[in-house]
């Protein structure tokens, strides 16, 4: 029988990497969008004809609107939860708005599945932002966060995370529902948000060999920089300017942790499970990977660092242990840090090419 699934967060990264999963797999596939001003469907252009794919729009902060998307359906096997206001240095700037997304959107679709679809299996996009300043350490006192490390919310929206995960767990418990959490670690890829630290570095990485191409720059020698500027003879180019370059992150690919999601769905029993690498890199890693891709490696003479892009709470370091899901899922991720990386790049630059009919041979 053919299997129907609702996604709210649809127009995210993780909602069109799903999306695309579930199609794969023969689903009928309901994907609910908020309004908006302008086109958010992006990352899901490639998808908006499929003859199995419905857009639909919806906002989960309303719990009128919940229902109307969910009443219309009958027989929704699965509902995934992916909707959230997802940057955590914005949950700092809007943190009530944060809360009703991120928080209360979760208890609003929870609520309408133990009213109306008890039967219906769902999955909530739990993060490792919850464990906050929480690690264990192993027996060779290395740190790292798996599903039994308590949670210490360093952000809003890590504070709206964790009411949610316990949420669901709540209903599971209380109600016998199939409401799962993955507890998901950094997972990136070319359609990850422009203002994510990889992300915004590959862009700007981009957008700068570029330049020296345009400029004829044919050895980074030439260039001098100053506080905010980096300089060519009479020409110049803005520096990439981040906040804190030295906490550490467990970095995956984004196609690979969906898989993770669905499995979750597909277990007789509903659970929690965490989804990494088991590897953790720092920022100053990060900027070693891409700026080596290019052969540059004095990055420093390229970076700034501006107050804006530091948060007031920090997670300093986030490593995860995935042998829950590997066991019980059979999941494991297939690309590492620095296969990410290239991978990232070398979309970008494909969409540059593509765009503007430019090469970069230069370096
Ligand atoms: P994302 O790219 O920021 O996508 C978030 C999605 O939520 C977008 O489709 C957004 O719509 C939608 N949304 C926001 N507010 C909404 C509302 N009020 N009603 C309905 N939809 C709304 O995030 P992502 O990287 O795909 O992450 C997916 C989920 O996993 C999120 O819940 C995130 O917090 C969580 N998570 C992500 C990571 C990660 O590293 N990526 C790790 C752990 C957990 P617009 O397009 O209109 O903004
Ligand atoms: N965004 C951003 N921009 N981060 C910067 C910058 C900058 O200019 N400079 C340094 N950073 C640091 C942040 O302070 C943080 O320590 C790290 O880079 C990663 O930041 P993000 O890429 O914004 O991700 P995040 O770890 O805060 O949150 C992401 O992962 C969570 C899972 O751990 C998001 O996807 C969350 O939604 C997700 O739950």
């Amino acid at each position: 029988m053919k299997m129907k699934s609702i996604i709210f967060g649809i127009t995210g990264q993780d909602g069109s990497h799903l999306a695309d999963l579930l199609l794969n797999k023969g689903y009928d596939v309901i994907g609910v969008a908020r309004r908006s001003s302008v086109d958010n469907t992006q990352r899901i252009k490639h998808i908006l004809n499929h003859s199995r794919f419905q857009l639909v729009e919806g906002d989960i902060t309303d719990s009128g609107s919940v229902a109307n998307v969910l009443n219309n359906y009958e027989h929704v096997d699965e509902v995934y939860n992916l909707a959230a206001q997802s940057h955590v240095g914005t949950s700092f700037s809007q943190p009530l708005l944060t809360w009703d997304i991120t928080g209360k959107g979760c208890l609003n679709i929870l609520q309408h599945i133990k009213d109306y679809m008890p039967s219906t299996r769902f999955y909530q996009a739990s993060s490792s932002e919850m464990f906050g300043a929480c690690y264990d350490r192993d027996r060779e006192g290395n740190k790292y966060q798996d599903e039994n490390t308590k949670f210490l919310p360093q952000s809003p929206y890590a504070i709206a995370k964790c009411a949610a995960h316990h949420s669901v767990r709540l209903y599971r418990e209380a109600y016998d529902l199939h409401a799962s959490c993955g507890i998901l670690f950094n997972h990136e890829g070319p359609r990850r948000g422009d203002n994510f630290v990889t992300k915004k570095v590959i862009n700007w990485l981009a957008d700068f060999v570029h330049w020296m191409c345009d400029n004829n720059v044919t050895n980074t020698s030439y260039l001098e920089s100053d506080e905010n500027y980096i300089m060519y003879n009479d020409v110049t180019f803005p520096k990439l300017m981040l906040g804190n370059l030295d906490s550490y992150r467990d970095w995956g690919y984004a196609g690979d942790y969906v898989e993770a999601m669905w499995l979750m769905l597909q277990q007789d029993d509903p659970d929690d499970y965490v989804i990494c690498t088991e590897k953790t890199h720092s920022i100053r890693d990060l900027l070693d990977a891409s700026f080596g891709y290019f052969n540059i490696t004095n990055w420093n003479k390229y970076v700034g660092q501006d107050e804006r892009y530091y948060r007031p709470a920090e997670v300093n370091y986030l490593k995860g242990k995935a042998e829950k899901a590997r066991v019980k899922l059979g999941w494991t991720p297939k690309h590492d840090f620095n296969s990410l990386v290239k991978l990232m790049i070398e979309e970008k630059l494909n969409e540059k090419l593509s765009h503007n009919d430019r090469h970069i041979k230069c370096v």
